[in-house]
C-alpha cells in the first residue's frame, strides 16, 4: 500500500468450501467506469424495477447524462440517442401542457414534482408515464442534477378510467348498484341505492347487504345465492328487501361476480331494479282487462242480441237504421275487448317469448291474406329466411294489426299493401316495411306513440298503434313511420336477430 487512494471499488463477499474448510471470499469490483453522479453504482441502479434518468441542469437544455436499463426497456430508446437530451423526446401530440408545465415550473425553483402525463415510446406506442423529479442538492447547498424515476401506470391509468366510466353509469342508473368485496362488505352505493333503500352511502359502505335483507326469504334462499355466486355464476331473483325506515319492497335482483386477471373473484355488483311498480301496473292491466273482456263484453253481447231482435221485428225504417249502428258500434266495442285482451298476453309472454325464423313472416301475411280476399296483399323477403329473429314469437299481432289497420281504413278501390324483410348489412337488425296506399296514418296520432303519453286533448283514436308499439318495443326493437310513394304510410318495425 502507498497510501494512494485507488480506484472506487465493490465488495461482494460469499462464503466458499475450500479444501473442507469454509472460507469468505471477497472479490472486488472496480466501478470507477459506473459510478453515477447520485454516488450509486450503475448496476445497483439497473436492479431497480423504475426507470432511473439523471439530468444535468447546469447544462445548456438540461441534457441526461444517465439513464439506467429499465429506463430503455420502458421507452424503447437505447442509450447512444438519448445521452446528451432533454427528456422532452418523450412527449408527442396528445401530451397535454400541464404536466409539462408543472416540471419546468419545478425544475426552475430546485423543487421536487410527480405528474402523469402522455408519453410515447420509440415505435410511437403511448404510454402513462409517472415522472418524479428530485433535485439532488450537493455539499454547498446547489442543485446540479435532478433525478428522475419513470413508472409506466398505463394500466392503473385504464383501470381508474374505467373506474370513472362505471360511476358515471352507475351514478345515473334507475338502478340501485351495490358493490361488495369477496366477503359480502358493502364498498359501493349508488343514488338510486341510496334512495329506494333509504341508507345513505356513509351508513351502508362497511356493511354487509343484510342491512337491507327482510325475514321474507328463508336460510335456504341465501344458501343458493353464495353458492352461485362463488361458484362464479350470476345469480338473478325477485327478491323482497327492506328500506330503513322498515317498509318491505321488491326488487328484480343480478349479483355478478367480478374477476381479476387470474379469475379469482374480487367483487360482487349488485344491481336490483324496483319491480313494485311494475307489478302494480301488472294488477292494473290484469283488473282493467277482465273488466274489459268478461263484463262490458257480456253487456256489449247482450245489447248486441236486443239491437238485432228490433232490427229483425221494426217496420220503422229511421229506427232499424238506428238498430243497425247500435250492432256496428257493438261490434267495435267486441273488437276493443279483444285487442286489450291481446296486449295483456303481451306483457305475459314478453319474458319467455320465442325466437322466429325470419321465413315465418311469410305464413303470417298468408292467413292476412286469406282473411282479406279483397285486398292485394304482397310479400317479399330480402333476408336469409333461416335467420332467427329475437322474441320474434311476439311479432305476429305487429303485422296483423298493421295489415288489418291498411285494409280497413284505405280509401282506394283496392287496398293495396306490401310487405318487405331486408337484412341490411351495417346493422344487427332485420327491416319489416308494412307499405299501403291508403289515406296515410295521421301524422298527430302517430305523435303520440313516439311521445309516449295520451293526455286529455291529444289521444289516439284507437289502441291499434299502441298495440304496434308495444310489441316492437317488448321483442327489442323500434318503430317508423314514412309517407310511401305516391301516397299511403309505411311502417318499418327494426327487430334484432338472434347473433350466435
Ligand atoms: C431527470 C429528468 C427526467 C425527466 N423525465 C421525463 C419523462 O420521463 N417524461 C417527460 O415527458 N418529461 C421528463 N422530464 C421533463 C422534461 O425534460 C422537461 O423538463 C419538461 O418537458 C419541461 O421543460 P420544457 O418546457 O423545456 O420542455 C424530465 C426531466 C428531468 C430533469
Amino acid at each position: 500500500m502507498n497510501g494512494k487512494r485507488g480506484p472506487p471499488v465493490v465488495a461482494l463477499s460469499s462464503p466458499v468450501v475450500w479444501d473442507d474448510r469454509e472460507h469468505i471470499q471477497t472479490t472486488f469490483i472496480d466501478i470507477s467506469e459506473r459510478l453515477s453522479v447520485s454516488g450509486l453504482p450503475d448496476y445497483a441502479l439497473n436492479e431497480v424495477p423504475t426507470g432511473i434518468s439523471i439530468a444535468d441542469i447546469t447544462r445548456d437544455d438540461q441534457p441526461l447524462i444517465y439513464i439506467n436499463d429499465m429506463f430503455v426497456e420502458l421507452t424503447g430508446y437505447p442509450r447512444e440517442e438519448v445521452i446528451g437530451t432533454n427528456c422532452r423526446f418523450l412527449q408527442g401530440e396528445r401530451t397535454r401542457e400541464e404536466p409539462v408545465a408543472k416540471m419546468r415550473a419545478a425544475i426552475e425553483a430546485r423543487e421536487p414534482v410527480t405528474v402523469v402525463l402522455r408519453n410515447y415510446r420509440k415505435d410511437g406506442s403511448m404510454f402513462w408515464n409517472r415522472v418524479t423529479l428530485t433535485p439532488i442538492t450537493d455539499e454547498t447547498g446547489t442543485v446540479r442534477y435532478y433525478l428522475g424515476f419513470q413508472e409506466d401506470v398505463s394500466e392503473q391509468k385504464l383501470y381508474e378510467k374505467e373506474q370513472a366510466i362505471f360511476k358515471k353509469h352507475a351514478e345515473a342508473a334507475e338502478q340501485a348498484i351495490f358493490i361488495t368485496d369477496r366477503a359480502g362488505t358493502i364498498e359501493y352505493v349508488n343514488p338510486t341505492f341510496e334512495r329506494m333503500t333509504g341508507y345513505s352511502a356513509e351508513e351502508a359502505i362497511g356493511q354487509s347487504p343484510r342491512l337491507i335483507k327482510s325475514d321474507q326469504q328463508d336460510d335456504r334462499f341465501y344458501t343458493e345465492l353464495w353458492e352461485t355466486i362463488t361458484a362464479g355464476n350470476i345469480w338473478e331473483a325477485e327478491v323482497i328487501n327492506r328500506t330503513k325506515s322498515g317498509e318491505l319492497y321488491k326488487v328484480h335482483q343480478q349479483i355478478v361476480p367480478i374477476t381479476n386477471d387470474r379469475g379469482e373473484i374480487t367483487h360482487f355488483a349488485a344491481i336490483e331494479r324496483d319491480v313494485t311498480d311494475t307489478r302494480f301496473a301488472e294488477q292494473v292491466l290484469d283488473v282493467m282487462n277482465r273488466v274489459l273482456r268478461h263484463n262490458v263484453r257480456t253487456s256489449v253481447n247482450v245489447i248486441d242480441g236486443y239491437a238485432e231482435l228490433l232490427a229483425n221485428n221494426i217496420e220503422d225504417p229511421e229506427l232499424r237504421a238506428a238498430a243497425r249502428i247500435i250492432r256496428e258500434r257493438s261490434e267495435v266495442l267486441e273488437k276493443i275487448s279483444d285487442r286489450t285482451a291481446e296486449i295483456q298476453g303481451l306483457f305475459k309472454r314478453r319474458k319467455d317469448a320465442k325466437s322466429l325464423p325470419v321465413g315465418n313472416i311469410v305464413e303470417f301475411v298468408e292467413r292476412n291474406r286469406q282473411q282479406y280476399p279483397e285486398a292485394d296483399i304482397d310479400v317479399q323477403i330480402n333476408a336469409n329466411t333461416d335467420m332467427e329473429i329475437k322474441n320474434g314469437g311476439l311479432l305476429q299481432s305487429a303485422i296483423d294489426e298493421a295489415i288489418e289497420n291498411a285494409v280497413v281504413h284505405n280509401d282506394q278501390p283496392v287496398a293495396k299493401i306490401e310487405v318487405r324483410v331486408c337484412k341490411p348489412e351495417e346493422t344487427a337488425d332485420v327491416h319489416i316495411e308494412i307499405a299501403d296506399n291508403g289515406p296515410g296514418i295521421p301524422s298527430a296520432e302517430w305523435e303520440i306513440i313516439t311521445v309516449g303519453e295520451e293526455t286529455p286533448l291529444v289521444h289516439s283514436s284507437g289502441i291499434g298503434l299502441w298495440l304496434i308499439y308495444w310489441t316492437v318495443t317488448a321483442l327489442g326493437g323500434a318503430v317508423e313511420l314514412t309517407e310511401n310513394d305516391p301516397r299511403g304510410s309505411v311502417l318499418t318495425y327494426r327487430v334484432p336477430v338472434v347473433i350466435d
